[in-house]
């Protein structure tokens, strides 16, 4: 156990709906972690989203941005809602959110995926086809048709027409594939691409570009290309077929939604941006303004979105000891109504925070005596 001291400066970003009440249950298990093993944060808490377009309208005000750059880590709630759901363009919550990821170059975007025994039977789908899911979506998070140039909307004489770009460098697919790559060297050796060069020339690039690498420097991995559509297929199919997916922004957006399916909640997909200065952290799960402020967000795709924050930092053993503790109270059959069933026990976002962080303090005392 890694118990050397250190203080790190933590931007929080709570945001919108249920943002500020999973962030509140990360934060209590971080802290209690840190107070045990040593480490500290010093936090300072900033707008995005919403809450800055009420405060200063503005969904990225520069104050946020300034403390985020001068921070070892961010930590993001959720953005977005139906109060701003009149907003366009770049006043809209989500751009405040593409601005941060584009501002910290957080170009890597990774989301595990994995079925543990005691989550198989609360998927919607069959047990046996879940269970044993083990895999790795790596997203390319600040190019393609998210930012590509030109995109308007604009009138011409036959009515309105609107336009996105998706447009990719060789640059930016090399740096996201080795990322993937070395991943998948770590982990079960195997890498999909997941693309639609069928049809779209970005797609061709990609499969070019991967393909190269692949031969050149990570022949050792084994290397599987798949069109997006027959990627999500697969995904519900056989999910313990893939180990390592790397994709475009667009693509693994829409097959990270889709994969949470398989643990039976978007509620449990956390996720870090890397590749900048400065790590994101955020759960991969929207504001679900429905259920905000009433106790029934499930904060473990934050909770685990902080114990990645924990590896990026260093902290690994801390991370660990986290991940554990959400084991464990998941496998007691503690749950937050999006994973309940029958013989669970449903608890309010508090009570698995406060669950969490009892399980993860003792797990270090049991470690240290
Ligand atoms: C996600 C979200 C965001 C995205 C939205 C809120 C802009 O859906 O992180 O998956 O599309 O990237
Ligand atoms: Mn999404």
């Amino acid at each position: 156990m890694d118990t050397s001291h250190k203080t790190y400066a933590l931007t929080t970003l709570p945001g919108d709906g249920i943002g500020p009440e999973v962030m509140r249950e990360a934060l209590r298990v971080v802290h209690a972690v840190g107070e045990v093993v040593g480490y500290t944060f010093t936090i300072t808490e900033a707008l995005i989203g919403g809450a800055a377009l009420d405060a200063h309208d503005n969904p990225f005000p520069l104050e946020t941005q300034n403390t985020c750059l001068a921070a070892d880590a961010v930590l993001l709630g959720a953005v977005g809602g139906p109060k701003w759901d009149h907003h366009v363009g770049d006043m809209r919550p989500e751009s405040g959110l593409l601005a941060l990821r584009k501002l910290l170059g957080t170009y890597a975007n990774l989301r595990p995926v994995s079925v543990p025994e005691s989550l198989a039977s609360s998927s919607p789908l069959r047990s046996d086809i879940v269970a044993g899911t083990d895999l790795l979506i790596v997203r390319e998070l600040t190019g393609g048709i998210y930012f590509g140039e030109p995109k308007n909307r604009e009138a011409t004489e036959e009515g309105e027409v609107a336009y996105n770009t998706m447009v990719y460098s060789t640059e930016e697919i090399r740096r996201i594939t080795r990322i993937a790559m070395q991943w998948a060297r770590k982990r079960k050796n195997k890498l999909t691409l997941v693309d639609k060069a069928n049809v779209l020339v970005a797609s061709q690039l990609w499969r070019d570009v991967v393909r190269k690498m692949h031969k050149e420097e990570y022949s050792d991995v084994e290397l599987d290309v798949l069109y997006v559509d027959n990627a999500a297929m697969q995904l519900v199919l056989a999910p313990s077929q893939f180990d390592v997916i790397v994709t475009s922004n667009l693509f693994g957006d829409i097959l990270s939604d889709l994969a949470a399916t398989l643990p039976g909640s978007l509620g449990m997909l956390p996720s870090a941006s890397l590749g900048g200065r400065t790590g994101l952290f955020e759960p991969v799960h929207g504001s679900a303004p429905d259920i905000a402020g009433q106790g029934k967000a499930n904060p473990l795709a934050m909770i685990l979105s902080a114990s990645m924050m924990l590896d990026a930092l260093g902290r690994s053993d801390a991370a660990t000891v986290v991940r554990n503790a959400v084991q464990r109270v998941l496998d007691e059959g503690y749950r937050t109504g999006d994973m309940w069933k029958e013989g669970c026990t449903l608890c309010s976002t508090e009570e698995i925070g406060k669950r969490v962080t009892q399980y993860a303090v003792e797990e270090i005392g049991s470690l240290a005596a």
